[in-house]
């Protein structure tokens, strides 16, 4: 195109506007056509799972709790992150996440790879308070998780909520939760979560 036909476009707001329209469309086409053919982005494929209900409690007091706004859950692709943190976060590990935890806000570290990172009862100790193990931290205590029972009733809503968004849970999952929540408390179910985060990306058999 040579420099006449160039600068016509440019001053045409009509040309110009249904040139960036097409342009925009192929664009988003580029990217995200593809995604639909690729069979990892699958859910019968994945080796991500949907959450069991002990930690789909958990993944709900995160919520509730806001830890977001403190830890994000999106490692992203540069070397001064993966080095700190791990690989970097894939799109399909946060498929069963409603909402989203990538986040982006981080007064504490990114926690999308903490699971195995530390023992179930570093993180009792730490979330019930932080400064026992952490003398500089400024984390907030969160004490009473661990008198207060997981909630049995809102993880079954949670799953039904789910599975009519098509999660693939059955309802033996929503009657699997009265035993697999029995006797735990809501820190018991926190710590749960915790424990899995990166657990299947870093598992999977690549
Ligand atoms: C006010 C900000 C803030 C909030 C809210 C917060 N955290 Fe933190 N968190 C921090 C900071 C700062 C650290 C680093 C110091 C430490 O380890 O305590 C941290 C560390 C952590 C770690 C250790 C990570 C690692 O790799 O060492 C975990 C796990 C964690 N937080 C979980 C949580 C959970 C779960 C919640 C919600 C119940 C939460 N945090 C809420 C600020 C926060």
């Amino acid at each position: 195109m040579n420099i006449m036909s160039h600068e016509r476009i440019e001053k045409s707001v009509v040309i110009l506007g249904i040139l960036t329209f097409f342009a925009v469309i192929w664009g988003g086409l580029v990217q995200i056509v593809p995604l639909f053919f690729d069979n990892q982005l699958r859910p019968e494929n994945s080796y991500v799972k949907p959450y069991d209900p002990l930690r789909l409690a958990g993944f709900n007091i995160y919520v509730r709790e806001g830890c977001y706004g403190c830890h994000s859950q999106m490692i992203r692709p540069f070397r001064w992150e993966t080095e700190r943190y791990g690989h970097y976060s894939v799109a399909e590990e946060s498929m069963y996440d409603r909402p989203f935890m990538w986040g982006s806000k981080r007064t504490g570290p990114d926690l999308a790879r903490v699971g195995g990172r530390y023992g179930d009862d570093w993180h009792h100790r730490h979330l019930t308070n932080p400064r026992s193990v952490v003398p500089e931290s400024n984390m907030p205590s969160y004490p009473w998780l661990n008198t207060t029972p997981a909630d049995i009733t809102l993880t079954e809503k949670s799953i039904r909520t789910k599975m009519k968004l098509g999660e693939p849970y059955t309802e033996a999952d929503v009657a699997s939760v009265k035993d697999a929540l029995k006797d735990k408390t809501e820190m018991d179910a926190l710590v749960a979560y915790l424990q899995g985060l990166g657990v299947a990306f870093k598992e999977q058999k690549r």
